[in-house]
């Protein structure tokens, strides 16, 4: 999968990018990840992407211009792959894992960060194929959301993890909650690993978890389990 982000706080990506499981899959060419100065498309001669709002109010907005400039280029430049484009903003539909399985079967993302007030609504009507949101809190720029979704999507990609089970069995995939855990100690200051669990009898393991898993969805996230 390729993916690109525009963005005017490129140095934000690589500590991300560069550790755990992204590293990784970028190392494996599972993912190839291109993030771009969103400035290098402006045309203003002290690169200025933003302008004050038309009606009045405070702060700036993302000026329209630089974003379409840069996916056109973009999209010239890749001979035909299909580009999924993305404007991460707050007033989205949420990003759930669900919205990660569809994105992670994209060839390609291109990921729009805005800043300030925001984006110029032009690029939404006529650039972005899907407005994203992740969650209901407004952050002060698109780049962690973007981190986020990134996140979400390659690890869900064959090759990424280490084990592939991991995504298969985890928290949502089933619309479940995932089963408690548990590690090294057997006994830690009084609280002891449930039995079943040091059995080794894995029919009986795999239900004592289902039950588990139904147990945690109702009492912490019931609206999953309607
Ligand atoms: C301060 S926000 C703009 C908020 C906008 N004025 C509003 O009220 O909807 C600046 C940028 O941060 C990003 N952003 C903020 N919160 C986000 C969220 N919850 N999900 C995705 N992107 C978000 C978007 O790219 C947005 O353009």
């Amino acid at each position: 999968m390729r993916i690109d982000v525009l963005t005017i706080f490129p140095e934000m990506f690589p500590p991300v990018l560069e550790s755990s499981i992204l590293a990784r899959a970028a190392a494996k060419k599972v993912i190839r990840i291109r993030v771009h100065d969103l400035r290098d498309w402006s045309n203003d001669k002290h690169r200025k992407v933003d302008d004050r709002p038309y009606g009045g109010g405070p702060g700036m907005v993302m000026r329209a211009d630089p974003f379409f400039r840069a996916v056109e280029q973009l999209k010239k430049k890749a001979r035909g792959l299909k580009a999924h484009v993305v404007l991460l903003s707050p007033q989205g539909e949420k990003l759930t894992q669900k919205k990660a399985e569809a994105l992670s079967k994209k060839p390609w993302l291109v990921l729009l960060c805005g800043h300030y007030e925001g984006v110029d609504d032009r690029v939404r009507l006529a650039l972005s194929a899907e407005e994203l949101s992740i969650g209901d809190y407004v952050l002060t720029c698109g780049e962690l959301p973007a981190m986020v979704l990134i996140d979400s999507v390659v690890r869900l990609l064959p090759g990424s993890l280490g084990c592939e089970r991991s995504a298969a069995d985890e928290s949502f995939s089933g619309n479940l909650l995932e089963y408690p855990q548990y590690t090294r100690p057997v006994e830690f200051r009084g609280m002891r690993v449930p039995d079943i669990l040091l059995s080794g009898d894995a029919p009986r393991v795999a239900e004592w978890r289902r039950l588990q898993s139904l147990r945690r969805t109702r009492a912490q996230r019931p609206d999953l389990m309607r």
